[in-house]
């Protein structure tokens, strides 16, 4: 018998008339049918949730942190079983599956040390001026009230884990809506949530269709936007309220760059690992997926096979087996979008090395040199397993290569020269420069977003916590400084 989930309306259970299927996009198999919350029942939540602001921001730190805790060790202890739904759901190899719940193991732990220190407040001496005398500002961070976390398919759990455990840091109410074709693994996530004393209407998880969400979004209870997915969608949202703190987490065609003095075999074997697993890793569903390879002249006639080879050993198929390194994508339309748009590019004169080969939702890694400029994946996120790689001359030109593009989440570069590396951090627009490796690296401590279309604002449990709330100060008057 197939299970209907529940969703979770300000802390428990609840069902709603309808249902949708969730399928897995390998063989088709029905996953799971998932209750659709009422109109009254999302208005419940957000009522809940705005009524218990106060309360919850007043909640002492270790009652969050402990909170934070369980729900870290709950899904350490479940890890096997999340995995095969994130699996399942997603159709993510299921070795990834297993890393994506390690992950956000990690970031519940992280938000549960982040709430114990955060907050302690800065205190700064105003009598530095004559007309201060005696005065003392004290800051310290407010929630600005409730959050709407809007997580993608990509990586259900850890994505959802984001924008649930900064929030419950610094005890900010929120209203979770995951992508509707991967929503198991977050329901789970309120079962071990429901396992906490946190005031109920501290957090609900909401399986709202897509087409549901712009009243949700306009909502003006639910002051704070956090959401991941496509650029298009979320500029939508920013400029449908413009008034909102908005975080947006968007896409990449995200850069490897290989310089001159990467060359010798065991450097030109270790990137062409690194780029061959993350250009396909999850079918390449990630926003810092290698999409692009820049490659200094030198080096580029004896790392080009390599990376082809290393993409020809990728192992493709079902996403349950743990030799799998490439599953499906989210469904079979988005395998027919990438397998068009390497088609256009091929016809263009792009030249096809590896790949190019569709069977129902799963593409074959695919590796392509000599792209022509003005094709769609030349400038777009493809989010499918698709690696195009230029040849350039010099730094200079390589830099250049990286921010030839709408979007800035993260580039690679693949030197030994520290000065070389800072000179990457300075010129490349992007968020984040990852030095010797891929730019699909990412601890879930550190800050994470993009420049330019790649979106607006920080996660990271840190600094995700500083966009959720605004500093207020607290002037003391007629003090003995
Ligand atoms: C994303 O696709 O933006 C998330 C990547 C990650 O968390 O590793």
């Amino acid at each position: 018998m197939t299970t209907t989930h529940a969703f979770w309306l300000a802390g428990r259970e609840a069902t709603g008339e309808a249902t949708f299927d969730v399928t897995n996009s390998f063989d088709g198999r029905l996953v799971g049918k998932v209750s659709v919350p009422t109109e009254a029942q999302v208005e419940e939540a957000v009522a809940a949730a705005h009524a218990v602001v106060d309360e919850f921001a007043a909640t002492p730190a270790h009652v969050r942190a402990a909170a934070l805790d369980h729900v870290s060790k709950r899904l350490a202890e479940r890890t096997e079983e999340i995995a095969l739904v994130i699996s399942a759901e997603n159709g993510k190899p299921i070795k990834w599956a297993r890393g994506e719940v390690g992950r956000a193991v990690s970031v519940f732990r992280f938000a549960a040390e982040e709430a114990r220190r955060w907050n302690a407040g800065e205190a700064q001496r105003l009598d530095t001026e004559a007309g201060g005398a005696g005065r003392l500002a004290l800051t310290r961070r407010i929630p600005k009230g409730v959050v709407l976390g809007i997580a993608p398919f990509n990586f259900p759990l850890n994505l959802s884990a984001h924008k649930v455990a900064p929030a419950i840091a610094v005890g900010a109410p929120i209203i979770l809506k995951p992508a509707p074709s991967t929503p198991i693994s977050s329901l789970i996530l309120g079962e071990l949530l429901a396992e906490t004393d946190l005031p109920a209407g501290s957090w609900s998880i909401l399986t709202v269709p897509n087409d549901r969400m712009p009243a949700l979004v306009q909502d003006e209870r639910l002051p704070v936007i956090s959401f991941t997915g496509s650029d298009k969608v979320g500029y939508a949202i920013q400029q449908s309220v413009p008034h909102k703190h908005c975080t947006l987490e968007l896409g990449g065609n995200a850069a490897a760059v290989v310089l001159p003095d990467w060359s010798s075999e065991e450097d030109l074997d270790w990137a062409a690992s690194r780029i061959a697993t993350f250009s396909n890793y999850q079918g390449g569903q990630s926003c810092i997926s290698v999409q692009r390879v820049i490659v200094d002249s030198s080096v580029h006639d004896r790392l080009l096979p390599k990376i082809v080879a290393a993409v020809e050993a990728q192992v493709t198929g079902d996403p349950s087996d743990a030799a799998t390194d490439v599953g499906p994508l989210v469904d079979e339309a988005a395998a027919q979008r990438v397998e068009s748009w390497v088609d256009e590019a091929v016809a263009a004169g792009a030249k096809l090395l590896v790949g190019g080969k569709r069977e129902g939702a799963t593409y074959a890694p695919t590796v392509l040199t000599e792209l022509p400029a003005d094709v769609t994946l030349a400038r777009s996120e493809v989010f499918g397993p698709v690696l195009t790689i230029a040849v350039v001359d010099g730094e200079a030109e390589a830099f250049a290569a990286v921010n030839d593009s709408d979007f800035g989440l993260q580039a690679g570069v693949f030197t030994h020269d520290l000065q070389a590396a800072f000179r990457a951090h300075r010129a490349l627009e992007v968020g984040g420069v990852i030095v010797g490796d891929v730019p699909s690296y990412r601890a879930d401590q550190m800050p994470y977003g993009g420049a330019k279309r790649s979106g607006v604002g920080r996660e990271g449990v840190k600094y995700a916590m500083d966009d959720y709330t605004y500093e207020r100060v607290l002037v003391l008057t007629g003090l003995a400084l």
